[in-house]
């Protein structure tokens, strides 16, 4: 193997561990809502909404929440820059980004459970299964394609929770986030 593909291939092992360690270090918990931090997220990009893509948001009630919000608001953030840079290449319809909270229990442990969807050109069964992993990306030119990795292990790793996504190719794509209520 080539010297200078050997130091990339360190180099990006380095920041794989960088980033694991990042996401379980020790955060911050403040009091918070989910409902706050995902109307934190959708108004940073406020300005690129010019792009005419509709942000609706369906909260039932207030889901009050004890946990690292900043790591949560940049998982949200990730989430609605993806489909700024990726989802409306190309395409003229009603962009629509929607956003579900709920309650779900699993394993007889409860969470809020986010569905975050679009109705975009969607992600092939190719690119879906690597979507999550570190330094993937459909375009070098916008992305290093850390975004989802980094939402992966903030998820899983620092607040305990899951992400799935599912899409179907011309029909969208949903993420669906679970945080547990009782922050650890
Ligand atoms: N909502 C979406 N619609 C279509 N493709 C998406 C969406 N979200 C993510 N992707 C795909 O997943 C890839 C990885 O995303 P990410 O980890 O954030 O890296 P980056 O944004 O740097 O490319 C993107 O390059 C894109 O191909
Ligand atoms: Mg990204």
């Amino acid at each position: 193997m080539q010297s200078s593909q050997k130091s990339l291939n360190t180099a990006r092992k380095s920041i794989i561990i960088t980033l694991k360690k990042v996401s379980i270090s020790k955060h911050t918990n403040q009091k918070t809502s989910l409902n706050e931090i995902i109307y934190v997220a959708c108004n940073i990009f406020h300005w690129k909404l010019v792009k005419n893509i509709k942000i609706n948001i369906e909260a039932p009630e207030k889901y009050p929440l004890h946990c690292d919000q900043n790591l949560l608001i940049q998982c949200f953030s990730n989430l609605i820059l993806n489909v700024l840079s990726y989802a409306f290449l190309g395409r003229d319809e009603e962009r629509n980004i929607d956003i579900l909270l709920s309650k779900t229990i699993k394993n007889e442990e409860a969470f809020y459970q986010v569905v975050f969807k679009d109705n975009s050109i969607g992600i092939s069964k190719d690119n879906i299964d690597k979507i999550f992993d570190p330094f993937h990306t459909s375009n070098r030119q916008i992305g290093a394609g850390l975004g989802l990795s980094i939402v992966y292990n903030a998820m899983k790793f620092s607040l305990h929770g899951d992400i799935s996504v599912q899409s179907q190719l011309g029909e969208g794509t949903r993420f669906t986030l679970d945080i547990p209520i009782k922050g650890r």
